[in-house]
């Protein structure tokens, strides 16, 4: 039986989740919450060496065996580490779920989004977030931020790729119940205001 809150921060590569993540745990510590931070696809042994195949640059992965990478990822992170988290009330924050299959896979790579749906409620077990925060910046940044980075696999991807994934998020976030986009544009400072507003909004704290 589900008892803690299970927040997912989504949004295309360098768009400030990390950080935003980051300091939201550190918040919540403060306020003395049980509180775990994690990641897809990884989170657990097993799903962050699913992680390396998948992220590893160069290696020959097509569209459908990366999909079920990622859900194969997802499936033993949601059983091993998320429900029984909630399970026992902690608050999980998770940077990326189900959300970034459909943009990368779905909206990205052109997989019909009614597969990954039906995969989607497989690997998670119909564990759906409280609350899904979904970072979104203009490209420009995304050139900036990304100068000095090593990229990996999928940050290799060209602009067009990157145009499909945020008209993508778009569309789900008006779809998707207790979503919100996040100006990823704005300094951090304002982000985290504006995170930590919805956290307090949903009730979370
Ligand atoms: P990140 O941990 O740096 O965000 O890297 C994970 C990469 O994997 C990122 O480029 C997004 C991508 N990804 C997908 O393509 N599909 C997925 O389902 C997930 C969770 C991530």
């Amino acid at each position: 039986m589900k008892k803690g809150k299970f927040i997912v921060l989504e949004g295309p590569d360098r768009c400030g989740k990390s950080t935003q993540a980051k300091m939201l745990v550190n918040h919540l510590i403060a306020q003395g919450k049980d509180v775990i931070l994690t990641r897809e696809p990884g989170g657990t042994d097993t799903a962050e060496k699913i992680r390396q195949i998948v992220l590893e640059p160069g290696l020959d992965i097509r569209p459908m065996t990366e999909l079920l990478l990622y859900e194969s990822s997802r499936a033993q992170h949601t059983q091993e580490k998320i429900i029984p988290a909630l399970e026992q009330g902690k608050i999980v924050i998770c940077e990326r779920y189900t959300m970034s299959t459909c943009a990368y896979q779905g909206y990205g790579r052109g997989i019909d989004l009614k597969i990954i749906d039906t995969l989607n409620k497989i690997a998670t077990l119909g564990t759906t977030p409280d609350l899904t925060l979904v970072f979104l910046m203009s490209d420009k940044y995304f050139i900036e931020r990304g100068e000095y980075l090593f990229d990996d696999r999928l940050e290799q991807e060209d602009r067009a790729f990157r145009e499909k994934m945020r008209k993508g998020y778009l569309e789900m976030l008006t779809r998707t119940p207790n979503a919100y986009l996040i100006d990823a544009d704005k300094n951090i400072q304002m982000i985290q205001e504006e995170v930590l507003s919805l956290i307090t909004k949903h009730r979370i704290i």
